[in-house]
């Protein structure tokens, strides 16, 4: 099993007074330390909109907080995964261009550093990062779609991790033997089929939009349809956590960091992801309150 902390729509940027946005990270941080420290995590994954408007201080303030984040939680930064989002733009008024975003990366990384696409980490969990913000602007604000050519190769990414050994279970044996062999009964080969499907990583897709917003269903039929994957995490909704089942694929899309809108709760989640089984979810909800309120997302 590993255990996931999502955070999405940081919006650095929407509150105007820099010193009254660090007060909330204080706040926001502390509570994801204290909530990772009831479930500690393996990892972490952001699931865009960084910025308000993508500018390069935006990003270089975001970048300070994750890694103020990484420090708290003791999570390596190779550990911390991100997909861009419609707000991370260089201007969100400038169409399709994603400078201030790479250089994000590289800095928080370290040169050379980004993750490949598809790397599987020291625990067995296998990230993808779905590229579906391509062109912002406020005036087409939901814009958003997927290349086929980018899912081809997600596809056969994930498919390639059985060449080091790993198998894809296509059902599990209880299913295709009802009555199952004891480990003792069982040949050397079926002994080491198992140890591969044990082996098999998790697979996780970060994906910005919900993914029912886009107009265009196909590259997410695809990608339930191939059975691959094991939870999608998404943001974008901003106001309340859901998890549900979308052509296939497990969802998870979370609460923003910070809204839009003062009023909106905010807050984050932490996934717990095992092979073969329901994904578990909580939500850690700031009302307001002194301490965010911790409830399963069902
Ligand atoms: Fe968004």
């Amino acid at each position: 099993m590993v255990r996931v902390l999502h955070i999405s729509d940081l919006h650095m940027g929407w509150i105007p007074d820099t010193r009254q946005e660090d007060e909330y990270w204080d706040r926001f941080l502390k509570e994801v330390e204290t909530a990772c420290r009831e479930r500690p995590v393996n990892m972490a994954v952001l699931t865009g909109d960084f910025c308000k408007n993508g500018s390069a201080d935006e990003f270089a303030r975001a970048g300070q907080a994750l890694t103020r984040l990484s420090h708290m939680l003791g999570v390596r930064k190779n550990h911390f995964f991100f997909c861009r989002g419609n707000h991370d733009s260089d201007t969100i008024y400038a169409g399709s261009s994603f400078d201030h975003y790479r250089r994000f990366l590289e800095d928080f990384y370290g040169p050379e550093q980004i993750p490949d696409q598809g790397v599987v980490t020291a625990d067995g969990v296998q990230v993808f990062s779905l590229n579906c913000c391509k062109k912002t602007s406020l005036a087409r604000f939901d814009d958003a779609w997927l290349d086929s050519e980018e899912i081809d190769r997600v596809l056969e990414l994930a498919e390639a991790a059985g060449d080091d050994g790993v198998s894809r279970k296509e059902e599990s044996p209880k299913e295709k033997f009802p009555e199952e062999k004891s480990s003792e009964e069982k040949s050397p080969a079926e002994k080491s089929l198992d140890s591969r499907e044990e082996t098999e990583p998790v697979r996780v897709l970060l994906h910005h939009h919900q993914p029912e917003i886009l107009d265009d269903q196909s590259q997410m039929i695809r990608l339930g349809a191939s059975g691959l994957f094991d939870c999608m995490f998404s943001g974008h909704l901003h106001c309340y956590a859901r998890k549900y089942q979308w052509h296939g694929l497990t969802v998870i899309n979370g609460m923003a960091a910070m809204p839009h809108l003062d009023f909106l709760p905010r807050g984050f989640q932490i996934a717990e992801i095992e092979k073969n089984c329901p994904v578990k979810a909580w939500g850690y909800l700031d009302a307001g309150q002194d301490r965010f309120r911790e409830y399963e997302i069902t």
